[in-house]
């Protein structure tokens, strides 16, 4: 695999790019927004500076990666060539067919067909195209550039051809992959949405406060974040989104989402992005 085309420059997109163009992958970042491919660039650059910065990379090995990346708003364009793409748009079911089924028409033959959801059916997204036995799950974690955790979620009609490209590729990007089943919130948002889940119903209920929470954690268990900080930083809405998949699929109250959670996404408190979230960020 040397051509990658990766769908959505956001957060996740523009990380992956990064990661794929610093080991010598010809990258084509595609979204249909011109304004979000700049605003990627200018991301990438400056992750990259800092890892010149800190002798992580050479400024010729900066020079080399941007080299590799193209921006393109043609989704045709930019996946015709392409061994692998990689989808990283927005986490809608809807969106995620669509662009699925467009990319079974526009991309070769041969080509894996590979989604960074974070919770959507990968079994389902295949069954959008007629090559379902190609598609699979690309899960990186943010930030990507320093993440080495790669899920590489398998669908239920994934062949062992794919599962093994995409394993040894992961390795090429200096990740470490881990293969999982198709089941909802797969391994990683199984295990972590409801211990965040479980840190907001303890700041829901008064055992404590946002800080001494995620004190708790930090200091007792050797997280780098807090439950309630890391929630602000995936998105509230995101982690709201994840709690219904796990809730709708596996049918188990331990998974319904603490009223406060969707109180404060309802009232627009996305963490990060938004400015207001568990934390202040304005
Ligand atoms: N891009 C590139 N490099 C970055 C970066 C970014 N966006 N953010 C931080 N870094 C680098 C820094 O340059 C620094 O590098 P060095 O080790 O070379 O110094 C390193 O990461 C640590 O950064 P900082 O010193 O600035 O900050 P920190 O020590 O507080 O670490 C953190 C920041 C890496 C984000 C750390 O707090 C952390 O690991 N947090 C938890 C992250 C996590 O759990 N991610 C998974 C979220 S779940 C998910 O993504 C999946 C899902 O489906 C919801």
């Amino acid at each position: 695999m040397k051509n990658i085309a990766v769908i959505g420059a956001g957060t996740m997109g523009n990380g992956i790019a990064h990661v794929f163009a610093m080991n010598g992958y010809a990258v084509n970042l595609i979204d249909i927004s011109q304004e979000a491919l700049d605003r990627a660039l200018s991301t990438i650059t400056r992750n990259l500076d800092r890892m010149v910065k800190k002798e992580r990379i050479s400024e010729e090995g900066k020079a080399a990666t941007l080299s590799n990346l193209s921006l393109i708003t043609d989704m045709s364009k930019g996946v015709e060539a392409a061994d692998l793409v990689v989808e990283a748009a927005t986490e809608r079911t809807d969106l995620k067919l669509k662009i699925f089924a467009d990319l079974d028409a526009m991309a070769p033959a041969q080509a894996v067909l590979a989604t960074n959801t974070s919770s959507i059916s990968i079994t389902k997204i295949a069954a959008a195209t007629k090559r379902p036995e190609q598609v699979i799950g690309m899960h990186f974690m943010n930030p990507v550039p320093v993440m080495k955790l790669v899920e590489v979620i398998r669908g239920y009609a994934t062949s062992d051809a794919t599962t093994e490209a995409v394993m040894a590729l992961s390795k090429k990007l200096g990740k470490a992959p881990v293969e999982v089943n198709d089941y909802p919130g797969f391994v990683a948002n199984r295990i972590l949405m409801p211990m965040i889940n479980e840190a907001i119903y303890s700041l829901y209920e008064g055992v404590a406060g946002v800080e001494e929470i995620d004190t708790v954690m930090k200091l007792g268990m050797a997280h780098p974040m807090g439950p309630l900080q890391l929630a602000d930083f995936i998105g509230l809405d995101v982690c709201l989104s994840i709690l219904e998949v796990l809730h709708n699929g596996f049918g188990n109250p331990k998974y319904a989402p603490c009223p406060l959670l969707v109180n404060m996404v309802t009232a627009g408190m996305k963490g990060v992005k938004s400015g207001e979230g568990f934390y202040s960020y304005s």
